[in-house]
């Protein structure tokens, strides 16, 4: 009887997700943006989101490929006795359509959040009952982007809730990202790729990077889940600390090239208009987003260990490699690694065999490092990486 009533439970459930839809290829790629939360929390407001669009379009973080400026929790107050929701007239007195329509002239593109619960995590009014008159008006305003969160969701079902608001923007007729973010409490992976283009795979990040739930930890998270990336179905592990207050520079660096390995969204989540130049050069590596934009989609694996360094691999689609070496510890540590090996990937099952034949490309030093024929030899400080492309001759 148990085992007919979750055979019937699934298959409602996979009827309800299956039989709408979703705008097709939104992201061929992993999206690339800035999100107002890990720098700003709720302390936003219409001019603090214009200046960031400015520094995007002017910095060269557009060319580098970002696109969308997205609005997180607290900019919206209450309700209508329509039921629809009212942006916050002290924070964004002009309103959300004319914040809008400043982004696109930017040449960039417009992200708003909501929750699929009752409240957003702040408290604001969340998405549940009104998904049709939300996803209406976020269509009229010119919404690009939608994260959709989950606090407040006692009760409910999670591939009913997203589900629901996946089909309220498809009926909104305007193509807009949906960024599913439950926290990978109900495991997206195995449901969310007919619902939305990225879902969160963790809870929240934190701006630190050996301790705590910081970027070492989520890294490590993501392994067991990258055999279901792939391209419009992006693992989200979280929006960037790159430049914050609690990673060094070589911090920084290290979580945007794990990032980048593991072709997570690159959501930058610092203050755009007030980084330094060398954060700003993190960011817009352009060997570096190659990697992470590389169309298989494949997320890195965990090649082999060498003297304390971990050698992540991560195939790229014209048949070139990025190994990327980290050394977790504090200390800086030797690297003498033959490339001229085979890895095994045991999650895409395929073998990938390392000849002598390769150029070996220093992404962050932009210098060429001889080939695959003899050994790489470099001493890796802590906490940072040798970052590396190995490209056919
Ligand atoms: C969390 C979410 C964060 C941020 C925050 C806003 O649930 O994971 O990324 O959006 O809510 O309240």
């Amino acid at each position: 009887m148990r085992k007919e009533f979750n055979l019937l439970f699934l298959l409602v459930i996979s009827t309800i997700i299956c039989s709408a839809q979703k705008y097709t290829n939104l992201a061929p790629a992993p999206p690339m943006g800035w999100n107002s939360w890990n720098f700003f929390n709720c302390n936003i407001n219409e001019e603090k989101i214009k200046h960031m669009a400015d520094a995007m379009a002017s910095n060269g973080m557009k060319e580098a490929g970002y696109q969308y400026i997205v609005i997180d929790d607290c900019w919206q107050v209450s309700r209508d006795k329509d039921g629809y929701v009212i942006a916050d007239p002290n924070k964004f007195p002009s309103g959300i359509k004319a914040l809008a329509d400043y982004i696109h002239s930017k040449g960039l593109k417009f992200g708003i959040y909501s929750c699929a619960g009752r409240l957003t995590c702040q408290k604001r009014p969340g998405g549940a009952g009104y998904e049709d008159k939300d996803a209406q008006r976020y269509a009229e305003w010119g919404v690009d982007y939608l994260k959709y969160d989950w606090c407040n969701s006692e009760g409910m079902t999670s591939t009913v809730q997203y589900s629901r608001m996946r089909d309220a923007l498809y009926k909104a007729k305007r193509p807009i990202i949906f960024s599913l973010c439950e926290w990978g409490s109900t495991k997206p992976w195995l449901w969310a790729d007919t619902v939305g283009q990225l879902w969160r795979t963790t809870g929240d990040i934190q701006d630190r990077f050996a301790t705590g739930h910081g970027v070492l930890k989520i890294f490590d998270e993501q392994s067991k889940i990258r055999q279901y990336n792939k391209p419009n179905a992006w693992n989200d592990p979280d929006m960037l600390e790159v430049g914050n207050m609690g990673l060094s520079y070589v911090e920084s660096r290290t979580h945007f090239t794990l990032w980048c390995m593991m072709a997570a969204p690159l959501i930058a989540g610092n203050n755009l208009h007030t980084m330094k130049p060398d954060i700003l050069q993190i960011l817009t590596n352009k060997n570096a987003i190659a990697v992470d934009q590389d169309k298989l989609g494949i997320p890195c694996f965990l090649w082999t260990k060498a003297n304390g360094i971990e050698a992540w691999m991560k195939p790229l689609a014209d048949g070139s490699y990025a190994v990327c070496f980290l050394n977790r510890g504090m200390s800086a540590a030797s690297l003498d690694f033959d490339l001229k090996q085979i890895a095994n990937d045991p999650d895409f099952k395929k073998s990938y065999s390392i000849d002598g034949g390769y150029a070996v490309f220093d992404v962050w030093n932009n210098k060429e490092l001889g080939t695959t024929q003899k050994n790489i030899t470099a001493s890796i400080k802590g906490h940072d990486v040798l970052f590396v492309l190995l490209k056919k001759k």
